[in-house]
């Protein structure tokens, strides 16, 4: 059985964090699927084809790595991909408590689905999308801790939206 794990977020916008815990885990599976999802409690900067499209354009179709859209429940999600393994990124203590309520929601939807987390890199651990969002808005340079692509895409939204 191949081994199948996704990696799930609202990437508003994917970060160099992001990518780090990416390449990590998908050394350890067959297929790792990176589902973009809208999410509810948050007003998105980008649209969910935004989000993406600018996931696949940093990838650039890297082997063994898929990109889909994710609506619903992601115990769904990962069932209708045949996936049994779910990848979270913990990069401080702070983030525990809401991957702990998630991880163990996610198992008593789906008790053989389980979640992994991996430690990104120091130099990406104090990163998180709304503080990239955040300093793009006010023109600070952010090519340090996003892609290229990214870093022009957050130009072009917050100069049409100025
Ligand atoms: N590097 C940089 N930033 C990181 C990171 C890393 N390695 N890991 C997490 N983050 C940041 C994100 O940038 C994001 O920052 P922000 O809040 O400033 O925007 C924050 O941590 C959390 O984002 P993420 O890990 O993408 O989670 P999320 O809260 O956006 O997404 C879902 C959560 C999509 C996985 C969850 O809502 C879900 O599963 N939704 C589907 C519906 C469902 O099944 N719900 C029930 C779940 S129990």
């Amino acid at each position: 059985m191949p081994k199948i794990a996704i990696y799930a977020g609202s990437f508003d916008p994917i970060t160099r964090g992001h990518e780090d815990v990416i390449k990590r885990a998908s050394q350890f599976v067959d297929k790792l699927i990176v589902a973009v999802a809208p999410n509810l409690s948050k007003q998105s900067l980008f649209t969910l084809e935004e989000r993406f499209d600018m996931i696949g354009e940093v990838l650039n179709g890297h082997e063994g790595i898929e990109v889909h859209r994710l609506d619903g429940l992601l115990v769904d999600f990962a069932a209708k991909m045949g996936a049994n393994l779910l990848v979270r990124g913990l990069r401080a203590v702070s983030d525990f408590e809401y991957e702990f309520q998630m991880a163990l929601m996610n198992r008593t939807l789906s008790p053989n689905l389980e979640t992994i987390f991996m430690v990104p890199s120091v130099e990406t651990t104090y990163i998180s999308s709304s503080i990239i969002r955040e300093v793009a808005k006010y023109g600070g340079d952010v090519k340090d801790v996003v892609h290229p692509y990214v870093a022009s895409a957050l130009r072009l939204k917050f100069a049409h939206n100025s």
